[in-house]
C-alpha cells in the first residue's frame, strides 16, 4: 500500500516510472502501478540490486516529444528483497538522486528493510532518505511489529497520501492500537537486527557448505539468505514442504530457488537445528 500511494503522489496516468526488475514493487504489488496509477513500468536489470545511474539517464524519456511517455519518478528498493537482502550502497543512491534531480524526475526509496541496511552498514537512516522524496519502511519484519508500513515525505505530500489512502480503502480508526506496537518496534528493536545478520550470515554459511546447495555469500549484508538448489535435488517447493514438516518455514521463490529469512524468533540454535535438518532433507528426498 505505500509504495502504491508513493506512485500515486509523483505519477500520474500515462507517465513512465523507472524500477529494478526485482524490485518488490514491480514483482509482488500485483501490478498495482498500473491499475491504481495507470503507469507504465519501464524496468531495467540491477547489478545484484544496484542500479546503475548512467543507465537510468539513458532511460529518462526526453521531455517536448509528444509520443512519449513522461517519466516520472525513480523507485529504489534497500535493502534489496530479492537479491538477497543485499545493502545498497549510499554512493550508488546518490548518484542516482543526482540524475534525478537533473532531470526533475522523483525518487521515491522502498525501503521495506531500511533499518536493516543501516545497522548493517552504519550508514544513518536519514543519510539513505535523505536521497528520496519518499520513503516507506516497515514495522513489521525485522521490527517485529505485527503489523505496519509508514511513509515519509514532505507534509504536502503526506497531506495528499492520508486521503489517496482513504480513496485505496486503506484507512483505519482505532489505529492506536497498532501503532503503540510501532513506537516498540523503532525504540527497541533496531538495534536488536544485528542478532539477525550474525544468524543469516551463519546460516548462509552452512547452506553453502552442503552439497547440491549454493549461496552468494559476497551478498549475504543482513537477514536474508537466497539458496540455490542444485538440479540433482528435487524442485525447491519440496524442500520447503519437508522443511515445513518440521516447523522451518522457508520460501521457495522458483523452482531451484529458496529465501529464508532470520528475525527475532530464530536464534542461533535455531540455525544450527535448520542446517541439520536440511542436511537430512537433501540426502532424503
Ligand atoms: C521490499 C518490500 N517492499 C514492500 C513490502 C510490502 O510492504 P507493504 O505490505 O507495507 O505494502 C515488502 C514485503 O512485504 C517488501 O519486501
Amino acid at each position: 500500500m505505500a509504495n502504491q500511494v508513493a506512485i500515486l503522489l509523483s505519477a500520474s496516468s500515462g507517465d513512465e516510472i523507472i524500477l529494478d526488475d526485482k524490485s518488490h514493487t514491480f514483482n509482488y504489488e500485483a501490478g498495482g502501478a498500473a491499475f491504481n496509477a495507470g503507469v507504465q513500468t519501464r524496468t531495467l536489470k540491477s547489478d545484484h540490486g544496484l542500479l546503475d545511474p548512467s543507465e537510468i539517464e539513458a532511460a529518462i524519456r526526453p521531455p517536448g516529444n509528444y509520443h512519449l511517455p513522461r517519466t516520472a519518478l525513480i523507485c529504489l528498493e534497500n535493502t534489496h528483497n530479492l537479491w538477497g537482502g543485499r545493502i545498497v550502497p549510499l554512493q550508488n543512491m546518490e548518484a542516482i538522486r543526482s540524475v534525478a534531480r537533473k532531470h526533475g524526475i522523483r525518487v521515491h526509496l522502498d525501503g521495506a528493510r531500511i533499518f536493516n541496511a543501516s545497522v548493517a552498514s552504519g550508514v544513518p537512516v536519514k543519510k539513505y532518505a535523505a536521497c528520496a522524496d519518499t520513503v516507506m519502511f516497515c514495522l513489521s519484519k525485522g521490527l517485529c511489529a505485527p503489523i505496519g508500513s509508514i511513509l515519509l515525505g514532505s507534509k504536502g505530500d503526506i497531506v495528499r497520501a492520508v486521503k489517496l489512502r482513504k480513496m485505496l480503502g486503506g484507512a483505519m480508526r482505532q489505529v492506536g492500537i497498532i501503532a503503540a506496537a510501532g513506537i516498540v518496534a523503532l525504540e527497541e528493536m533496531v538495534d536488536r537486527l544485528a542478532e539477525d545478520h550474525e544468524n543469516a550470515r551463519k546460516l548462509a554459511e552452512g547452506f553453502a557448505s552442503l552439497h547440491g546447495l549454493s549461496v552468494n555469500l559476497e551478498y549475504v549484508d543482513t537477514n536474508i539468505v537466497i539458496v540455490n538448489t542444485s538440479p540433482e535435488l528435487p524442485p525447491a517447493i519440496k524442500i520447503e514442504e519437508a522443511l515445513r514438516e518440521h516447523g522451518i518455514l522457508a520460501l521457495a521463490l522458483g523452482p531451484r530457488f529458496m529465501r529464508f529469512v532470520t528475525h527475532h524468533d530464530v536464534n542461533s540454535q535455531d540455525v544450527d537445528r535448520t542446517l541439520s535438518i536440511m542436511r537430512k532433507i537433501i540426502t532424503s528426498l
